[in-house]
């Protein structure tokens, strides 16, 4: 085995956003402002920023938007080794159309993109067997069969070599139907050492209602720690036995979209410096709510200082 290098490593699809100026119907707008998204790539930017080291796994095409993102992952210093250029491929693009209150609704173009063609081939078994933490979801498993392969292959791998599999359903019910994504989330969870469900995925997947009783489903399948996402009321962690609520960091948000993700990447990053789980959570909702108070996905996402910043007003190391 080659030596851990400690770092998180995620596999899934990236996405260029634009994001329309103003309210509105899609139909209406005529001015977007370019952005990124994609869960697994905003997770592993935002472990980045906490200062973990990072690298991702996906295909994008050679064109404009591949390009694009390879430029972002290099200036934030993801690793991009591992990225496949695919000649003539089209990567993935989305819309937000915004309709106040803040409300969205999301057009995606990313039919036949080249991450949809992540196969277990792409797996780079050195590196997730050196990583610290490998990150997947319920989208790299939605986005086509052989993703979902690959997103299996990678977790079992890191499970030989002692790489923590974090996973996050971030279930999204046009991808898949709901009786394939409750099959794979369930088998996920049990290979899963940090499962990150949020409470309204978590209530469909297991039919439960209260959080505890959320959290307790997850937990009975998943072998580590288990965190249930509750938007503005913070989160719920499940480890060793214990659950323990911590109470959301209070913003005024502009654009919730990458909350989840920046909480991914944050709680992976301080569990890999040794923090407990309760630790890195405190720290995660700090970093999840700053990433509401501006828009789009990938641009607010704080570093390690802002957070560290608001940490010390309330009172918590970080
Ligand atoms: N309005 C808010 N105020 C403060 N913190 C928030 C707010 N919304 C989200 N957060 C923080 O972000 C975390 C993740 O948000 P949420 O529970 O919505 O996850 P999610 O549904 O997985 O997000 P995503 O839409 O990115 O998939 C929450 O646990 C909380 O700490
Ligand atoms: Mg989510």
């Amino acid at each position: 085995m080659t030596g851990k290098t400690g770092g998180v490593l995620a596999l899934g699809e990236p996405l260029v956003e634009f994001n329309a100026a103003t309210e509105g119907a899609l139909e209406q707008a005529d001015s977007f402002a370019a952005g990124y998204g994609g869960d697994t790539s905003n997770m592993v930017i935002a472990a980045r920023r906490t200062g973990a080291r990072a690298g991702y796994v996906t295909r994008v095409g050679d064109d404009a938007f591949g390009r694009r993102l390879l430029d972002l992952w290099r200036a934030e210093g993801v690793g991009t080794g591992h990225v496949v250029v695919e000649p003539h491929g089209r990567t993935g693009i989305y819309f937000v159309a915004r309709h106040g209150g803040g409300a969205h609704a999301f057009t995606y173009y990313r039919a036949d993109s080249p991450a949809s063609r992540l196969s277990p081939a792409d797996v780079p078994e050195e590196a997730v067997a050196a990583a610290g933490v490998l990150h997947v979801s319920g989208i790299t498993q939605a986005i086509s069969a052989s993703a979902c392969d690959a997103a299996f292959h990678a977790m079992t791998v890191a499970r030989a070599h002692g790489t923590l599999v974090s996973y996050d359903p971030n279930h999204r019910p046009a991808l898949w139907p709901e009786e394939r994504a409750r099959a794979i989330v369930t088998r996920s969870a049990e290979l899963a050492d940090i499962a990150l469900p949020n409470l309204e995925e978590g209530r469909l997947l297991t039919g439960e209602h209260d959080p505890e009783a959320v959290l307790g489903a997850f937990a009975a399948r998943c072998r580590g720690v288990v965190v249930l996402k509750m938007g503005a009321d913070g989160a719920l962690v499940g480890a060793d036995g214990r659950t323990t609520h911590v109470p959301a960091h209070p913003v005024t948000p502009v654009d919730a979209a990458g909350a989840g993700d920046t909480f991914d990447g944050a709680f992976a990053a301080l569990l890999l410096e040794g923090a407990t789980p309760v630790e890195a959570a405190r720290y995660a909702v700090v970093a999840a709510a700053l990433t509401t108070t501006g828009p789009g996905a990938v641009g607010p996402i704080p570093s390690r200082a802002a957070v560290r910043a608001r940490l010390t007003t309330a009172g918590v190391a970080g």
